[in-house]
């Protein structure tokens, strides 16, 4: 267990976003509270356009809600600067996409390698744990080869190394398993699982798939902007 268990590293506290679409306004997230603690994985499901990827993207600092805010490790993150926020997301959060959008030119170890050189440190240390990672995803003798002669599920275990070379406290995966078959799904799930668990992260995953849901520590449902299950921790 990790000496920050317990401790909320992730808080949302009453979020609105909206978007102004030709039709007239579109409230996608209202009042919306959510708080993650230390080494705990939480699923959030809904329906497509229910506002998964939204909250997603406010809750990595990518988008600025209309109305609350989001702290990391008690640190409201909309008082920062936009460029202090692009730093601070560079050392504290990982994210996973549907797809693994590898840089084709690099190697599976250069790529896992790229979120140290953008957070300022690809120094020895980072370099032996981007060999580590490649390691834990079952590609420790890939590492040279290119996005190109690699398959799918290979590569998304890639990215899922990438997201974790910093250490981050904060994991966000947007249905990283959705490009996967069954098996190939499974092993990443539970990489990520054991990896957040062993590193005290936390982990916000976006998932159509029950099963998923059910092995996170928490599973919450996104509808009419609004999260049903998604006040924990203490
Ligand atoms: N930049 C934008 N401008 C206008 N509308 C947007 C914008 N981004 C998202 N939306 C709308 O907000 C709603 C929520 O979108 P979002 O991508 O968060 O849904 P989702 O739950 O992730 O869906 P899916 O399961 O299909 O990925 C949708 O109706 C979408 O069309
Ligand atoms: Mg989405």
């Amino acid at each position: 267990m990790s000496e920050t268990d317990g401790r909320t590293v992730l808080a949302a506290e009453a979020l609105g976003k909206g978007y102004p679409l030709p039709s007239g306004w579109l409230q996608v997230l209202e009042n919306l509270s959510l708080r993650i603690g230390a080494g705990e994985a939480v699923s959030i499901r809904g329906e497509s356009g229910s506002g998964k990827s939204t909250l997603l993207h406010l809750l990595a600092g990518l988008e600025e809600p209309d109305r609350g805010e989001v702290l990391w490790e008690g640190e409201a993150i909309g008082r920062w600067s936009a460029a202090r926020r692009a730093r601070e997301r560079g050392r504290r959060v990982g994210m996973v996409f549907q797809a693994p959008h590898l840089l084709p030119e690099l190697t599976a170890w250069e790529n896992v390698l790229l979120a140290a050189r953008i957070a300022g440190r690809a120094d020895r240390s980072a370099r032996d744990r981007a060999a580590e990672l490649l390691e834990r995803v079952g590609l420790g003798d890939r590492g040279r080869q290119r996005p190109a002669q690699m398959s799918g599920g290979e590569r998304q275990r890639v990215a899922v190394a990438r997201a974790l070379l910093n250490r981050p406290a904060l994991l966000f995966a947007d249905e990283p398993t959705g490009n996967l078959d069954e098996s190939t799904a499974d092993a990443v799930f539970a990489l990520l699982r054991q990896l957040v668990l062993e590193e005290g992260a936390a982990l916000v995953l976006v998932t159509h798939s029950e099963r998923f849901a059910g092995r996170c520590d928490r599973s919450c449902h996104l509808e009419r902007g609004l999260l049903a299950g998604g006040n924990g921790v203490e």
